[in-house]
């Protein structure tokens, strides 16, 4: 049986033995894996780890700040990179080739910071388990190029430690709460590399990234305030690249329509749409139509993993 009493101190003993009187880097992410990396090599080595997070532009609403918050001690540098981001996706309306401008500018950027943090001896990557088993197994046939921070270059010349490789997500979680990170940071959703951005179909533009954000705020709002943040794996709310027509007082309106997604899961590889109440459901629809301007439909994705992806892109 599995204890984090036990995992900790083995872990933290890895990477103090690998980092030395060397220094660490991390990259994160907003998602759960790479901040509880963080936290555990945080604990293990202290100021000689420093953090980058990189501000694609791309992120979900309060994000970053809550990740700031969270690790109050921690060196962490957050790199506006908004702007690049937006002007490399202007025009690109085909998924792979959003997500390869992404993961390419991602590390870009990362370089970047990198430079400016001087020599480093060790990366720490929150790779968990299902990474691990999705990138050399069965399934390794490409079906969307993953972006995370897992998938940096490994040509640059220090070592890699991934101190969360064995875990399986409910795993990485009880790390956390033994850790004592608060609720937000070990109950975070999965999070893909690429943001918001595989969440708009058609072309990202900081306007729709707008609409969205307030749309999947208010969706993880209102299963937060249901109590059921624990049970789904994953509640957000996706963008189209099509308008309807509606009506709202006696104007007509012609908007961009919402999904919302609600998925249960293990690890991600196979999932079931949630059934989530009619009463929530309502509350989200007429939440995200009367408080986000331009949006005038909701819909609600009852795909199951397979046929549908989780995500949209
Ligand atoms: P799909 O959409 O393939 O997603 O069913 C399965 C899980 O992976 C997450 N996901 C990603 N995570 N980088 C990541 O780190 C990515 O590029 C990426 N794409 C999808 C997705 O949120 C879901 O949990």
């Amino acid at each position: 049986n599995w204890q984090p009493d036990q995992f900790i101190p083995q872990a933290i003993a890895q990477i103090r033995e690998k980092v030395g009187n060397g220094r660490a880097l991390i990259a994160l992410s907003g998602g759960v894996d790479s901040a509880l990396a963080a936290a555990l090599a945080h604990e293990a080595i202290g100021s000689k780890l420093t953090a980058i997070l990189i501000d694609h532009g791309l992120m979900r609403q309060g994000e970053i700040e809550e990740v700031v918050q969270a690790f109050p001690s921690l060196d962490l540098r957050v790199v506006r990179r908004d702007d690049v981001f937006f002007a490399a996706l202007k025009g690109v309306t085909d998924p792979e080739a959003k997500r390869k401008i992404i993961g390419r500018e991602f590390i870009r950027a990362f370089e970047h910071a990198k430079e400016a943090i001087g020599p480093v001896d060790v990366l720490i990557q929150g790779t968990v388990y299902p990474d691990v088993i999705e990138s050399g197994g069965k399934n390794a046939r490409t079906i969307k190029s993953h972006h995370n921070v897992g998938g940096l270059p490994d040509d640059v010349g220090f070592e890699i430690v991934e101190p969360l490789r064995w875990l399986f997500k409910d795993e990485v979680r009880k790390v956390g709460e033994a850790l004592g990170l608060p609720d937000s940071i070990v109950w975070r959703q999965p999070f893909p590399g690429p943001g918001l951005a595989v969440r708009i179909v058609g072309e990202v533009t900081p306007d729709k990234v707008d609409i969205l954000r307030q749309a999947d705020a208010i969706v993880r709002q209102e299963i937060r305030k249901a109590g059921l943040e624990r049970q789904i794996w994953q509640a957000f709310a996706v963008l189209l690249d099509i308008r309807s027509v509606g009506v709202m007082g006696d104007e007509r309106t012609y908007g961009f329509p919402i999904v919302i997604r609600a998925v249960e899961s293990l690890d991600g590889m196979t999932a079931d749409w949630v059934r989530l109440p009619d009463d929530l459901l309502e509350t989200m629809a007429s939440r995200i139509i009367g408080e986000v301007p331009r949006v005038n439909r909701v819909v609600y994705d009852i795909t199951s993993k397979p046929p549908g992806t989780i995500e949209w892109e």
